[in-house]
C-alpha cells in the first residue's frame, strides 16, 4: 500500500541522523539545567499527563486569533496586543516541551528537534511583527504575524506526529487493565524469587516486574514503565521504590505510584499472595478499570487462547 508524501518525510525524518550530534548535546545542556522540583511540574507529573501540550494553547490561541484581527479592517493594536500576550506565554510552553523532549528515543527527538525549530522560527516571526506594529509598519506586521502563524502551523503539525504516531507522550501502561484477566495468576514457586532482586514474569502477554522484599512481601507492578515502556525488571530497586534503567523515572513498589518523573503516569500495580508454595497476582482495579474480560463483553475483539494463557506466565 502507498504511503502519502507527508508521512514519507516524516517518516524520513525520524530515520535521519544528521542532527544527532546537536540533539545529543542540547538534551544534555537540557537536562543540566538547575529546575528541582520544577522539572516534574513541567513534565506535568502532577496533572497525569504532559503539561505542554496545554500550555501551547495560550500561543497558538493568540496567534491565531491576532491573524483573525489582522483581516479585520481597524484591528491592528488589538491584533499586536495578542501577539505580545502569545509570545509572553511561548517561552514557560517552550520550556516544558525542551524537558520532555529531553527525555525521548532517538527518533522521536529528531522530530521533536524540527517541532522546535520551526516553533522558534515562529517565536522569531511574531517578534519582528511586534516590532514592526510598534514601529507604525502595520501592513509589514501583519505579513510577519502570517509567515509566523505558518511556522507555527508547521510545528504544530510535527508535534501531533510526535504525540500521536510516535506516541512521545502517551501512557505506555494504559492498556494493561484491558488485556490482563481479573483473575488470580499463578507466577511460580517463592524460591524462584531471590529478595530484593527485580524478576520478570508474565501474564496475559503482559511482562510483570516482581520484587520480594526481605521480609517476605512481593510486589508486583507492570513492567513496561509508563513513560516510554522502558523495562523495570531491568532497573533499580532500592528504599521500597523501582528506579526505570531509560530515563530514570521512580515507582513506589507497594501501589506503582510515580514518585519522580519524567514518568506522569503510575504504574499498573498488582496484589500478590503466596498459595502452597506459589507466588499468585491479581492486578488491583482501584480506579474501576474494565478487565480484560469485561472490553471483550463490550466488543473488544477476543484474543485465541487468551484464557488458556493465565497461569504461570514466563
Ligand atoms: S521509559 Fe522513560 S523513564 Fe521509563
Amino acid at each position: 500500500m502507498g504511503q502519502n508524501r507527508m508521512l514519507w518525510l516524516l517518516d524520513a525524518l525520524e530515520r535521519d541522523p544528521r542532527a544527532d550530534a546537536a540533539i545529543d548535546k542540547l538534551t544534555r545542556s537540557v537536562r543540566a539545567l538547575p529546575l528541582g522540583r520544577a522539572r516534574d511540574a513541567l513534565h506535568g507529573r502532577w496533572l497525569g499527563h504532559p503539561v505542554h501540550p496545554l500550555m501551547v494553547q495560550v500561543p497558538i490561541g493568540s496567534w491565531m486569533s491576532a491573524a483573525v484581527l489582522d483581516l479585520w479592517p481597524g484591528r491592528t493594536r488589538e491584533a499586536g496586543l495578542l501577539v505580545g500576550v502569545g509570545m509572553a506565554a511561548a517561552g514557560p510552553a517552550a520550556l516544558a516541551g525542551a524537558v520532555d523532549w529531553a527525555e525521548l528515543h532517538r527518533q522521536q527527538t529528531r522530530v521533536g528537534l524540527v517541532h522546535a525549530v520551526a516553533n522558534t522560527a515562529a517565536v522569531g516571526l511574531y517578534g519582528a511583527s511586534l516590532l514592526c506594529r510598534l514601529t507604525g509598519r502595520a501592513t509589514a506586521g501583519r505579513a510577519y504575524g502570517f509567515l509566523g502563524l505558518t511556522a507555527v502551523g508547521l510545528g504544530g503539525m510535527l508535534g501531533g506526529h510526535l504525540a500521536y504516531r510516535q506516541a512521545s507522550g502517551a501512557n505506555h501502561a494504559e492498556e494493561v487493565p484491558h488485556v490482563v484477566g481479573e483473575d488470580w495468576h499463578r507466577i511460580g514457586t517463592v524460591d524462584e524469587f531471590p529478595a530484593g532482586r527485580p524478576v520478570r514474569r508474565a501474564v496475559d502477554d503482559v511482562p510483570v516486574l516482581v520484587v520480594r522484599e526481605t521480609g517476605g512481601t512481593f510486589h508486583a507492578l507492570a513492567d513496561r514503565c509508563s513513560h516510554l515502556a522502558g523495562p523495570l525488571s531491568e532497573g533499580t530497586v532500592a528504599d521500597g521504590c523501582v528506579e526505570c534503567p531509560w530515563h530514570g523515572s521512580v515507582f513506589r513498589l507497594s501501589d506503582g505510584w510515580n514518585v519522580r518523573g519524567p514518568a506522569t503516569a503510575p504504574q499498573p500495580a498488582f496484589d500478590t499472595r503466596v498459595v502452597d508454595g506459589h507466588v499468585e497476582i491479581r492486578l488491583r482495579r482501584e480506579d474501576g478499570t474494565e478487565s480484560a474480560d469485561e472490553d471483550r463483553t463490550a466488543g473488544a475483539p477476543e484474543r485465541a487462547g487468551k484464557d488458556e494463557g493465565h497461569g504461570h506466565g514466563n
